[in-house]
């Protein structure tokens, strides 16, 4: 720990640092990070080189492997998000196949994964992001994950609160929303937060950024890396070129929709979501997924350095891997702007209730 940066963070379920950025950005030293991608530790390991990082499952991390790390001393705080997919809501039970079961548990222990950790530091503050369904969603016994993380912190003397957060209204250009758990062992912190939740989390700001202003941020020949664009074949760009602002395939004329024979009569094909789909200027991006989407007022798909912007990345920031795994890492992390604001209310709660 260094004079200027009186608490100690960690991470695990790193990914690429989104989370941290915001806590290593303010009073916080990052004891150390883990994930087990390679691609997302060689991104974590680009832009914090000087952070311990544990390239492994967490499972496969010791006691005394942390212990060293942590010089045996308490952590003030610990992050990270165990992998959502298995709470998303296009995973409902009836939608999973079969051969996904056993990595979906899998998946879902990861969350007692990170509790025993917990254990193990016993920091004063844990935060856990996930997918706002998660709130929602039941085991197979008909019980909610929500309850059975609140149970599984309160067996070993953490209180657990959560609030979902529209990540719009921090900063960030983007209409995401997440639900972040902070857990807290100290009674004092507990009756704070037992007063009103929301003292545990920042205050909203009414200004919205759209995602037209972000983007005007940056250039199409500015030198950035992870800055390409795909080029279009001729069909596929006539069909950018006829997407409105905020539409997507749907909105095509039907000359231009996919057709396909049926009864032997022609048929225009149905899509949904995010296929074509164009921002709107004058909105938050839509939430980011690995799916790219077109340019609010350019006829392309987006670059993953604008993805990042639009997730609210510095500019400079690094990401390593191919082009699928960086847009991955992006749309797996925590909005950086969000984690900073985060971060800024956890240090007011150590300052003044720890
Ligand atoms: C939702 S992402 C975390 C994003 C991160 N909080 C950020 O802000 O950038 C979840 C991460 O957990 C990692 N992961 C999955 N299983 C893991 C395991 N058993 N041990 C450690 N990391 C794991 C994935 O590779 C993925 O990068």
């Amino acid at each position: 720990m260094s004079k200027d940066k009186p608490y100690t963070v960690a991470s695990f379920f790193s990914g690429c640092g989104g989370f941290d950025h915001g806590f290593e950005k303010n009073d916080f030293s990052v004891l150390f990070g883990n994930d087990s991608w390679e691609d997302a530790a060689t991104t974590f390991r680009a832009n914090y080189p000087q952070v311990k990082f544990f390239e492994k499952p967490i499972q496969d991390i010791t006691e005394e492997e942390l212990a060293e790390v942590t010089n045996n001393m308490q952590v003030d705080v610990l992050i990270g998000g165990p992998p959502c997919q298995c709470f998303t809501r296009l995973n409902n039970n009836h939608l999973i196949k079969l051969s996904e079961l056993k990595k979906e548990d899998n998946r879902r222990t990861l969350s007692q994964e990170y509790i025993k950790k917990v254990k193990l530091l016993k920091p004063k503050i844990v935060l856990m992001e996930n997918v706002r369904d998660l709130l929602h969603r039941k085991n197979q016994e008909g019980k909610l994950y929500s309850e059975i993380i609140r149970e599984a912190f309160k067996e070993i003397g953490y209180e657990t609160y959560c609030k979902i957060i529209s990540m719009d209204k921090y900063d960030v250009p983007q209409k995401r929303k997440r639900v972040i758990f902070l857990a807290t062992n100290v009674k004092r912190l507990m009756e704070f937060l037992d007063e009103n939740v929301d003292n545990g989390f920042p205050k909203e700001s009414n200004r919205i950024i759209t995602s037209g202003e972000a983007l005007a941020k940056i250039k199409d020949n500015e030198s950035l890396s992870n800055h390409n664009f795909t080029i279009n074949e001729p069909e596929t760009l006539e069909k950018i070129r006829n997407i409105p602002p905020g539409g997507y395939y749907e909105d095509l004329p039907d000359s231009l929709k996919t057709k396909k024979i049926r009864n032997g009569k022609e048929v225009i094909v149905k899509r949904y979501g995010s296929y074509y789909r164009r921002l709107h200027p004058d909105e938050p991006s839509r939430t980011i997924t690995n799916n790219y989407v077109i340019h609010p007022i350019k006829d392309r798909y987006l670059s993953n350095r604008e993805m990042a912007i639009l997730h609210s990345f510095p500019k400079q920031y690094k990401f390593k891997g191919n082009m699928g795994s960086v847009s991955q890492q992006i749309a797996n992390a925590v909005p950086p702007k969000f984690a900073e604001k985060m971060a800024k209310r956890v240090q007011f709660l150590l300052d003044n209730y720890c």
